[in-house]
């Protein structure tokens, strides 16, 4: 099977102070640090932005993984690929012209990725799957962290996998109720970059945390 990339989602961390919350979990092997951004608007929430990304780049060497649920995210591209973004992943949701959009993601050096909403049907983005580095499987509506996962929405993976043929490089991503319990059905559907926020921040021990689920994965 693939390897299995962990992800956390500072969404959960204390926000007072990012550095410290960056280094526990890169001390406890994390692959990326996933950045949800937020802009009241596609989402009923508002979280960070450009600024934000742009310090967490001058303290740490992990993949930044930027999330955007805003609309417009043609507007941002530039913005978060200059504070240092590696990945910036858009919502087919937000995006009319999703390969103008992915196009100009690749334009800025960036790894581009695209999101799928749970009641939105994986073939939205079947045509840009050969465009694209990553594909995000949401399995929670997004907007907040500690929702419940939900189970049908990995049933989309496989079908991802079969389209994507044998571009076995490109990265299947659910984000949304994965603990212990759930990491082991995104896996077995094919996931290979498991998201989690209040699993990993939610603990005071990180080592413990990702342990926890990179376990329950593993048989
Ligand atoms: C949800 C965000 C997620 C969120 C996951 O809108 O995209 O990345 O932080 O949080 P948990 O793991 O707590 O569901
Ligand atoms: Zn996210």
């Amino acid at each position: 099977r693939r390897s299995v990339m962990m992800a956390p989602s500072i969404l959960s961390a204390d926000f007072a102070r990012l550095a410290e919350e960056v280094e526990s979990v890169t001390q406890a092997g994390a692959n990326w640090i996933h950045v949800d951004v937020m802009d009241g608007q596609f989402v009923p929430n508002i979280t960070i932005g450009p600024p934000v990304v742009a310090s967490l780049r001058r303290v740490t060497d992990l993949p930044l993984d930027v999330h955007l649920m805003i609309a417009n995210p043609d507007r941002y591209i530039e913005d978060f690929a200059r504070a240092g973004a590696d990945r910036i992943t858009v919502h087919v949701e937000a995006c009319p012209h999703l390969h103008r959009t992915i196009q100009s993601i690749r334009a800025t050096g960036v790894k581009p990725g695209v999101a799928l909403n749970p009641a939105t049907p994986p073939e939205m983005v079947r045509w840009v799957l050969e465009d694209v580095e990553l594909v995000l499987v949401m399995t929670v509506n997004p907007g907040f962290g500690g929702q419940a996962f939900l189970p049908r929405t990995v049933e989309k993976i496989p079908l991802l996998r079969e389209w994507a043929g044998d571009r076995d490089d490109l990265c299947v991503e659910v984000d949304g109720g994965i603990d212990p319990s759930t990491a082991p059905k995104a896996v077995k559907a094919g996931a290979d970059v498991l998201v989690a926020g209040s699993a990993v921040f939610g603990r005071a021990d990180r080592k413990k945390a990702l342990g926890d689920i990179l376990e329950a994965i593993a048989h």
